[in-house]
């Protein structure tokens, strides 16, 4: 066990601590208000390498490994979540399953353009009957011999508005369940593709989330992703990556509203004395310390499991369940420790507290997480 970062991953972090600063945490609550999408910020974030870090150089990925990545998300996430997100959908469920199940042909057209962020991607699962039944999906595509034929719709997908590159799971064939489900790559402007409904949420309101509809959509037939019938598989471990930039998401909401809260404890005072003098204040941010340090070795060990080519679609599981829950936790006590400025937008707990109510819900809820995590067990 290593518990040591090496050079590059401490230089990685560096960028993404003065990126954050500069370009993220200064302008994240005039984009909540406005729920507007940081386009400026995920270009500059493009030209650091920040929207290809875990994929190799030569389709124009930044070469870095899962932890820089991690890192970056979680940086990122302290000042902004909905950078934070954007980020991580992107990477984890649009690149990703096209890094790793596209034929050479479909990475040489899509990746440079993802990876360097020029091109935003989006993930369609989710249907208005099908959210943690996931496999109960009714999006269907027909070979029409030479093209696939979609039609159905997708609902709470991140990015949806602002992607040109989408990865979606349709039913190519109903009566094998999980095994009749296939992946294709759809671009937008595609004829009969519309994205018509864009959501106001609670939090993370500067990324955007959209409905996608599919009418009669002419998918070529070399946008197949993978293989006819895996494409269940294809969702299932490209969340696998998500859970991890998730976790890792909610575990810098989490950091972010603590380092604010340790702040305002130090210059706050009441009775004649600050807040950090008042030892039953204190002993609950201890116990918020140790979870977040919990929480991020949860998180880190995953990653590196990712990394060395281990399972880890358990331990992405337990790190999104508990760096999740951590968030909310963390970000409910500094709302309180803060007061009534807690609870107005002077201050930007409120909006983290907001921001990490979806990290319980989003790329599989917590209930979900324990599924997963209960399932290995027996
Ligand atoms: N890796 C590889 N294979 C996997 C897998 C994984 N992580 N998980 C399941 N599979 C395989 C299984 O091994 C099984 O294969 P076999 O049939 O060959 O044995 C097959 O998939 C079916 O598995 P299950 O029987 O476990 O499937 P299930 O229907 O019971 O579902 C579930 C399990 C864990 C509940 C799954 O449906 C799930 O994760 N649901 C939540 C979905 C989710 O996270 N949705 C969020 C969408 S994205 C989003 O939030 C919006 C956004 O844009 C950010």
């Amino acid at each position: 066990m290593n518990f040591n970062l090496t050079k590059e991953q401490e230089m990685v972090r560096k960028l993404a601590q003065t990126f954050t600063a500069n370009e993220v945490a200064p302008y994240a609550a005039e984009w909540d208000e406005a729920a507007s999408f940081p386009m400026e910020a995920i270009r500059k974030a493009g030209k650091l390498g920040m929207m290809g870090m875990p994929f190799p150089r030569n389709y124009g990925g930044a070469g870095a490994d899962y932890l820089s990545y991690i890192m970056t998300i979680e940086e990122i996430s302290k000042g902004c979540a909905s950078t934070g997100v954007i980020i991580q959908t992107h990477c984890a469920l649009c690149a990703w399953p096209i890094f790793t199940y596209g034929t050479e042909a479909q990475k040489e057209k899509y990746l440079p353009g993802l990876l360097s962020g020029e091109k935003i991607g989006a993930f369609g699962l989710t249907e208005p009957n099908a959210g943690s039944d996931a496999a109960g999906l009714q999006t269907k595509a027909v070979d029409k011999g030479d093209h696939w034929l979609i039609n159905g719709s997708k609902i709470f997908i991140s990015n949806g508005a602002v992607a040109d590159v989408f990865v979606i799971m349709a039913m190519t064939d109903k009566s094998k369940g999980t095994k009749g489900i296939t992946a294709f790559i759809l671009e937008r402007g595609m004829p009969g593709f519309t994205i018509p409904k864009k959501e106001k949420k609670m939090g993370i309101s500067a990324s955007v989330t959209t409905e996608l509809h599919f009418e009669n959509v002419k998918v070529p037939k070399e946008n197949l992703l993978g293989q006819i019938g895996k494409g269940f598989k294809v969702a299932m471990t490209s969340l696998d990556v998500g859970r991890l930039g998730i976790a890792a998401q909610a575990l810098g909401i989490a950091q972010g509203a603590f380092d604010q809260t340790v702040d305002y404890m130090k210059s706050r005072k009441q009775f004649g004395r600050s807040l950090n003098k008042f030892q039953a204040l204190a002993f609950e941010m201890a116990d918020m310390k140790t979870r977040i340090d919990a929480a991020r070795l949860l998180l880190y060990k995953a990653t590196d499991r990712r990394e060395r080519g281990l399972p880890s679609t358990v331990e992405a599981a337990q790190a999104k369940l508990f760096c999740s829950e951590t968030a909310m936790y963390v970000t409910t006590k500094a709302v309180q420790f803060h007061g009534g400025y807690g609870y107005i937008k002077d201050y930007p707990v409120e909006r983290m507290m907001r921001d990490a109510k979806i990290t319980e819900i989003y790329e599989g809820t917590s209930e979900v997480m324990k599924m997963v995590i209960s399932g290995s067990l027996f």
